[in-house]
Order: C-alpha cells, then structure tokens, then sequence
C-alpha cells in the first residue's frame, strides 16, 4: 500500500492550479444518465473516485470516453440500472445514479451505502423524496429498489440540509412529470454547478444556490458540454498547507467566492489573502493565530475543512475550539494529530486544540479523505520525517497532491 514521505520545515512558495471539483464532477457526471444523447464534460479531475463512478456507469451500458480532462458520456445504450454494493462500498457518491435512473428508465437497485469512516450516513432523505415523487421504494438484500411508471413533481422537505441528497432530487425531478419543489435544498456550489450543467441539458431548474430549488420536469434532455468548476476543498487544503509552513502562495484557476468562510478563517489567523478573477493568493505570517470554528452547510464553514483547520490549529498560537456538527465521529485524525505531538483533547462533537511550538515527525495513518489531507499539512511543518500510511484516501480526492506540494518546494515523496 502507498505511503507518503514528508521532510517537514520548507516553507511553501510558488504557484499551482487547482483541479476541477470532485464533489461537482461526481452529479454532474451521473447526470449523463438523463440522456440519450452524449454529454461532454471539461476539467474533470483525474481521481480515484472519479475512475470509480466512470466504471460504475460503463457496467450500467454508458459508454465513457476519456482524454486528459475530458470525459465524454453516451447513455444512449443502457441496459442495466444496478449499482451493485462493490461498487457503492467503495464509494458512497454512488448513490447519485439513484435518481436519474429512476427518472429516465423507471426503475433502479442501488445498493445501500452501509456505513463509513466517518459515521452512519443514511440515505433515508433520497429515498423519501422519490416517493414523494411517486416511486414505490423497497429495501431488499441490502439494495434500494425504486420503480415507478413516471416519476410526478411533488413538495420535499428534507428533514435537514443533504447535499447529494439535493443532487439526486433535483436531477430525478427534471424529467418528472409536472414541478417539484425542494425546501431545506442545500445550497453548496456544487449544487449550483449541477444545476448549471442541467440547464445546458434543457432543464429548467431555479433557485440553485437558494434553500428552495425548483424544477419543471421536461420529456427529455439532451446533449451538452459543460465544464466543471474548480475544486474548492482542494483549493483551501493548500492554503492551509502554505499557511501553516509561513508560506506564499498564488493558486490558479480557482476561485475566492466560493470560499467565503475559510478565507475569514485564514485572515483572522493572520494571514493575507488577496482575491483575483481566477486565482487565490495568500501570504502567511511566521506563527499563526488560533481560529475556532464550527462547521455547518454552505455558506457556512465546510466540515471537508474541519480536519486541516485542526492541524493549522496545532501549532498555532493560542486555543482553538472546533465544533463538527454535520458528521459524528469525524475528529479520528485528532488521535493521529496526536502522535505528531499536537495537544487536542475531545469531548463529544467538540475539539479544544492548544497550539504548541512544533510538531515532530512520526508515522501516523490516514483514516479518510480530509483526515488524511490534515496528516500532510501536519507532516509539512513536523520537525524530522513523517509517513503517512494508507494514502489510498487522498487518491480519492486530491489529483496529483505529491507534485503539486512538490511544485510549492515541499519534500515530499510516494513509496509504493
Ligand atoms: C457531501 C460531500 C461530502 C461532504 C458532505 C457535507 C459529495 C460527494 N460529498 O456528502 O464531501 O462532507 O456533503 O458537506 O458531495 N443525512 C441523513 N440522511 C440522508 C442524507 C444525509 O441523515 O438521506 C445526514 C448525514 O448522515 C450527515 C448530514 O445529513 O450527517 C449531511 O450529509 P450530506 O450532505 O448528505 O453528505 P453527502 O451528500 O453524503
């Protein structure tokens, strides 16, 4: 299994681009099943999970082309509307093809998610709201069956904000038969950014972006091209790896305004962050300034920053105190921040992280996708060597992370 090695102590500089968005490529790339027709897609990053959904819909009898950043999808020839639980095991996202395989073909088995890393993670909202659309919904040998002749608008409320619950909705409800209306919609950008790929497909959809999202079903889609929107979970992982390194940074093809409460973040820390028209740059000071926070849904401070935020917080100046109120038992890079010589003690949801001097190098093993980005950022500015094991999880999500912190001046390096 691959590991990384970090020598810690350079300081960060230079410039890198950052990749098109995982969480938007995920739905927009499903959203290819509510057509006949192909759909092209740019700026697609090369992960992983991306690969993963790629062969999820050629089992299904999509036919995907790929070249660098392009993926190119034909639904036209699909003969099997099944998720099987290998695949969703593997990654939960997979539960976006639910919806538009319900909407096109009137049926699909997704297999249940089951639990994960970072908690429970049901997918109670997306069933309820195809039924609310009319779909009968049975769960049987661990898969979620939903049939219906068509799919009919309806009024959801999801009992709290669900952001691939939202997607999957929303794609379901633009080839239903009359409007739906989502209440408590989530209102991330990637939502948006799904919305916008919909709209290029002939949906009609508004209020993307809003708590109430509404959608005009239509007898069919057709084909588009859509870019994905860069990535800004990856953009603010390296920011908060240059922040913690006093670091200097510019990051191309991304974008401030979607990044709201983690630049408050990053300034109230100390550091300098000037907005450009697609680009980020931040100049850190030499110690940082602790920062609390409490994670919630967009705009709020995103939990898929939680874990690098707690290791900036580590050897900042000063407490920190981190609330995580979307997932339970997400803080398990707390233990291994630990090892690192951070000072953290948890109570329940809540993180007290005393800042102390350094850190020092040691192996420590990553547990999930941002957990494992925080173990990096950690290892960035840990006296001596760190091995982070079990980097399979930072494939899922961060397209070449090893060149990318290498172009920045970090020593960093794949054992395999
Ligand atoms: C998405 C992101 C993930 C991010 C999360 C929260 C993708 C592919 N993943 O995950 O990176 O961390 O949003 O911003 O976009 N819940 C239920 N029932 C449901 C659905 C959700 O109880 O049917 C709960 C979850 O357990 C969780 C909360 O609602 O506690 C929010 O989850 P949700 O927004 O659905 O997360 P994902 O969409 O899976």
């Amino acid at each position: 299994m691959d590991k990384l090695l970090i020598a810690g102590g350079a300081r960060l500089s230079g410039e890198i681009a950052i990749s098109g968005a995982k969480n938007a490529a995920l739905p927009i790339l499903c959203s290819a099943l509510l057509t006949r027709e192909p759909v092209t897609y740019t700026n697609v990053p090369r992960l992983n999970d991306i690969g993963t959904l790629l062969r999820l819909l050629e089992q299904m009898g999509v036919k995907v082309s790929r070249e660098g950043d392009t993926v190119t999808l034909d639904a036209s020839g699909v003969d099997n509307p099944v998720a099987s639980y290998e695949m969703v095991k593997t990654m939960r996202a997979s539960i976006l093809v639910l919806g538009p395989l319900v909407a096109r073909f009137g049926e699909a088995r997704v297999s249940l998610p089951g639990g994960c890393a970072i908690g429970a993670r049901p997918v109670d909202q997306h069933i309820k709201g195809l039924q609310a659309m009319g779909a009968a919904v049975t769960v049987e040998h661990g898969y979620v069956h939903a049939k219906v002749p068509r799919l009919k608008g309806a009024r959801i409320f999801t009992d709290m904000v669900t952001v691939t619950g939202t997607e999957n909705l929303m794609m379901a409800a633009c080839l239903a038969d009359g409007e739906t209306v989502i209440e408590n919609a989530a209102r991330e950008p990637e939502v948006v950014d799904l919305a916008n790929c919909l709209v290029a497909m002939g949906a009609q959809i508004s209020g993307a972006g809003g708590d109430l999202i509404r959608i005009r079903g239509v007898q069919a889609l057709h084909g588009a091209t859509h870019r994905v929107m860069p990535d800004r979970i990856e953009t603010g992982t390296y920011l908060c790896a240059a922040a913690v390194t006093g670091g200097e940074v510019r990051l191309t093809g991304t974008s401030a305004s979607y990044l709201d409460a983690v630049i408050d973040k990053l300034m109230d820390a100390g550091c300098e962050v000037i907005a450009e028209r697609d680009a980020i740059r931040l100049k850190a000071p030499a110690r940082l300034t602790a920062v609390s926070l409490r994670t919630s849904p967009y705009p709020a401070f995103p939990t898929d920053m939680q874990a690098q935020f707690m290791a900036l917080n580590a050897v900042a100046d000063g407490t920190a105190v981190i609330r995580e109120t979307i997932f339970e038992n997400r803080f398990m890079h707390a233990v291994e921040l630990q090892r690192l010589g951070a000072d953290i003690k948890i109570d329940g949801n809540t993180a007290f992280v005393k800042g102390v001097g350094r850190l020092q190098g040691a192996t420590v093993m990553a547990t999930d996708l941002r957990a494992s980005a925080s173990l990096i950022i950690a290892g960035l500015i840990a006296e001596g060597e760190t091995t982070v094991e079990r980097i399979y999880h930072l494939d899922r999500g961060y397209e070449r992370l090893e060149e990318k912190l290498g172009a920045l001046g970090a020593r960093v390096t794949r054992l395999r």
